[in-house]
Formats: C-alpha cells, sequence, structure tokens
C-alpha cells in the first residue's frame, strides 16, 4: 500500500478544506456508492447547518473523500469518514482523519470517539494504525441487512501538539 507523503507528493495540488453546500451531490454519490446503510443528504445539510466539522479532500473539480466531526465538553466524536471507492489504498483516509484530529487537538479536545462495524477491517486498521484503542461494543448500535450489528466503540487520547506526520497536503481553515 502506498504511502502518504509519496501520494501528497505526487499530487500536490490535493486540498482537505471545508465542505460547502456545493460539494453535498458528490458527497452523496460516494456516501451511497460506500455504504449500505447511508446518510441522506439532509443528514450531510444537517451536519453543514449546524457547524460540525466538515471536510473534503479535491482535487480541482474531483472530490475523493470526506469527513465528519461534531466537537463538545472537550471530546471530539468522529461521525464519518469515507473516501471513494476509485481513490482508496492511497492515505487519503489517514490525511483526512489527521486532518479532523489536528483540528480537534487545536480546539483543545482531550478525546476523539468514533463507533465502527467490527466487519470492517479496513477502518478499523486505519483507526487502530493511528493509535485509537477499542473501548467496548454498544450491542445491536447498526442497521443489518438481517437484524442488528454491533459497533465498536474507539477512543483516541489527544496531546497538544498532536500533528500530521511527514508531508501534508494544503489545508485551509
Ligand atoms: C476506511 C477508509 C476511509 C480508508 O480510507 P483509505 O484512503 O483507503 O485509507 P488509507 O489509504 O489512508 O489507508 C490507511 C490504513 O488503513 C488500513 N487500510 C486501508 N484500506 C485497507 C484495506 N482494504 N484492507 C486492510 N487495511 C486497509 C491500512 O492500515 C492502511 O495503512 P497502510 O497504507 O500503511 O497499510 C475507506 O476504506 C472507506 O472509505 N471505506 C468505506 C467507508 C467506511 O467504511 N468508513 C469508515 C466508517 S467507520
Amino acid at each position: 500500500m502506498s504511502t502518504a507523503p509519496e501520494l501528497f507528493s505526487a499530487a500536490p495540488e490535493m486540498l482537505i478544506r471545508q465542505m460547502r453546500p456545493l460539494d453535498v451531490a458528490d458527497v452523496v454519490a460516494i456516501e451511497h456508492a460506500s455504504y449500505q446503510f447511508p446518510w441522506s443528504e439532509g443528514i450531510f445539510r444537517d451536519c453543514l447547518r449546524v457547524g460540525y466539522l466538515c471536510r473534503v479532500v479535491t482535487v480541482g473539480q474531483v472530490l475523493m473523500g470526506y469527513g465528519v466531526m461534531s466537537t463538545g465538553a472537550g471530546e471530539a466524536h468522529i461521525l464519518n469518514l469515507c473516501v471513494g471507492e476509485n481513490f482508496r489504498c492511497r492515505g487519503i483516509g489517514r490525511h483526512l482523519m489527521f486532518a479532523l484530529i489536528e483540528r480537534a487537538a487545536a480546539a483543545g479536545v482531550n478525546e476523539a470517539f468514533l463507533e465502527v462495524r467490527p466487519s470492517n477491517t479496513a477502518a478499523i486498521r486505519l483507526y487502530q494504525s493511528m493509535g485509537f484503542v477499542q473501548l467496548g461494543m454498544r450491542r445491536g448500535y447498526y442497521q443489518a441487512a438481517v437484524g442488528r450489528e454491533d459497533a465498536a466503540v474507539l477512543r483516541l487520547r489527544i496531546g497538544a501538539g498532536t500533528r500530521v506526520p511527514g508531508a501534508a497536503p494544503a489545508t485551509q481553515p
């Protein structure tokens, strides 16, 4: 699997920036292609409206992935992290997650939490490689094709000075 710095030195025009209302159609297209039970367009618009941190990765006009995070009471919750199928395994998910964590650290957040399906090996490997540890399980948290699926709850302790190691893509506030 290629490393993130290689990717971004190979594509210096890649940008992580705030999601805009005009991005939502592209975001929803990736969301629907990526999840069996996707968020609706309305959920993304609500996330923008209430001021959650919503970031996208783009090269030119092409939107490759996005992340959504809420913060409050000293905690961050990663609510969504997704990379378009054609752009996976190139370090984009890792950079997006670092970008979210950096923003959380800058906001004085101490811990980040997320839920993930235990069957989602790619995401779990990404999160664990970034220092997330499993705290427990939420029983029957997710919709499933048959019945419900549990969620693994992961936590990352965030220190002051948390930053993206190595070369990072350009980011905008
Ligand atoms: C999970 C996801 C965001 C990862 O994005 P990505 O850009 O492909 O990930 P990266 O290229 O940054 O990979 C980072 C690490 O994740 C792990 N990983 C990523 N894809 C993997 C795969 N197919 N199999 C195993 N591990 C994988 C590896 O540990 C990898 O590190 P490495 O490159 O040093 O081996 C992406 O697969 C995705 O969007 N999946 C669908 C949506 C989803 O499930 N989101 C998570 C919901 S909790």
